[in-house]
């Protein structure tokens, strides 16, 4: 039984007291707090739809593997008629893991401590020895199944939730569906993904990457600087002390979620040449400079098929590229020229899962669109541990600056600091941009950082 939500801290505080929302501070124990991590697994992330994994990673009838859901482990699985159930890794009879391997392919998992059996949709088989009633005589089969979250589909990524009264993932989407439906969703064939995701635990607070994956533009320029400075990005030698390129774009955000829109033109003028980007139809933009990840010709056409009329206004003006869903997926869709500068891309997602008050696990999917070549999938996914997996230099920036914002919180002082996001530009929709999300145009500002954390407020006051 999860015990009563209170707003309150054990020492008086409220969760509202953390927070000046006049002043958009938030108080940097909120990086540490113990009392209040335990209040965010019983209101977020027993509540939020999280992220397990993606369909082509259990392709088969019987296919598994375990993820996390915050600190609960799972078993993903396939069953025989192909419906994927999310299973609570936890043996009814005793605790124990039903499931200690990473993944697999069975159709009876069984516990290795006393042998109970369960199906892939997690009903209760048997138990060892089945005359002598090891599962006693008090609860009937139906009910010795394994704990099942609910779970959703969104265009093959796999969401769980442990609530079963929970609103539908759109939903907790809101107006965002529209971005990641042209991040997801372009192709026939779908995404799929390059191998098993990296997974490694950093001695941090799950809200210093939550929260700066909601588009903290400008760590960019100073934090990042060494990969613009390398020239990893293109960029066509913009780069100057005070300026980047890619930190100007449009940010659009709606109940926690944020993705950083930002123009294709802008990272690869070198490929334009002298026309003017601007000046070119949709299509022919968009056959010049496809969103990242959209490789072939025939990926183009079923593009256009796939995306509505504003999806392809946005995807062929500035596509969705860096960003999160609330409370704890990053997703880098971006492009990466590759070495003789021409067009190449990476696609990842991370998931946050809490470990702790200040450990997390970091795991990181790569993806591509399951028609791409092999060879370019072999070249995406280089650009992508490159730049985001565990050993790329993008998140060795990152991963730097969490754990100290962690340390800092628990300092007798560091706690009385606070969070600011006092530098605000306002709603700025662009002429022709579709009226979808809050839309903020030019330099990235705290704007969409700040919607993260009123989504936190919220869901964290009600
Ligand atoms: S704990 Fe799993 S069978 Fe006993
Ligand atoms: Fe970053």
């Amino acid at each position: 039984m999860l015990t009563k939500a209170k707003h309150t801290l054990p020492d008086g505080t409220r969760i509202e007291d953390l927070f000046n929302l006049d002043t958009r501070e938030v108080s940097l124990s909120t990086m540490h707090d113990p009392d209040l991590y335990r209040i965010e697994m019983e209101k977020i992330f027993t509540k939020s739809w999280l992220l397990v994994g993606h369909e082509s990673e259990i392709p088969k009838s019987g296919d598994y593997v375990v993820r996390d859901m915050a600190e609960d482990e799972v078993i993903v699985t396939r069953d025989r008629q192909g419906d994927i159930h999310v299973n609570l890794n936890v043996c009814p009879h005793r605790g124990m893991h039903v499931c200690t391997a990473e993944a697999g392919n069975t159709q009876v998992h069984k516990c290795i401590y006393h042998g109970w059996a369960f199906r892939p949709d997690g009903s209760f088989v048997g138990a060892p020895l089945e005359k002598e009633k090891m599962h006693g005589e008090i609860y009937p089969k139906e009910k010795l199944g394994l704990k099942k979250a609910k779970v959703e589909l969104f265009h093959g990524l796999i969401f769980a939730n442990w609530d079963a009264e929970a609103a539908p993932l759109e939903e907790q989407l809101g107006e965002m569906k529209f971005y990641y439906d042209i991040m997801f969703g372009k192709t026939e064939g779908g995404l799929e993904v390059m191998g098993p995701p990296q997974r490694l635990t950093i001695p941090a607070n799950w809200k210093t990457a939550g929260e700066q994956a909601a588009c903290d533009g400008f760590h960019t320029l100073t934090l990042h600087r060494s990969q613009f400075d390398i020239g990893n990005f293109g960029s066509d030698g913009e780069v100057t002390e005070e300026f980047i390129p890619i930190m100007t774009g449009i940010n659009v955000a709606d109940r926690g979620n944020a993705l950083r829109c930002i123009s294709a033109a802008q990272t690869f003028r070198m490929l334009i040449g002298k026309e003017k980007f601007e000046d070119l139809t949709v299509e022919d933009r968009l056959r010049k400079l496809p969103p990242p990840g959209i490789v072939t010709d025939q990926m183009k056409e079923e593009m256009f098929k796939r995306l509505s009329k504003d999806q392809l206004y946005v995807a062929s003006m500035a596509p969705p590229q860096v960003g999160n869903m609330f409370p704890n997926i990053n997703i880098l869709f971006i492009y990466a020229p590759l070495p003789d500068g021409t067009l190449g891309s990476g696609l990842l997602m991370h998931a946050i899962n809490p470990k702790g008050p200040d450990k997390f696990q970091w795991v990181t999917w790569f993806f591509a669109e399951k028609d791409t070549p092999d060879e370019v999938k072999k070249a995406m996914r280089s650009a992508a541990v490159q730049t985001g997996g565990t050993s790329g230099l993008i998140e060795q920036d990152d991963s730097d600056t969490w754990p100290h914002m962690t340390d800092a919180a628990r300092g007798a002082m560091g706690m009385t600091e606070t969070l600011k996001y006092q530098a605000i530009a306002g709603e700025k929709r662009p002429e022709g941009w579709p009226d979808k999300a809050k839309v903020f145009a030019g330099l990235s500002k705290d704007d969409a950082q700040w919607t993260w954390w009123l989504q936190y407020h919220k869901v964290m006051t009600k």
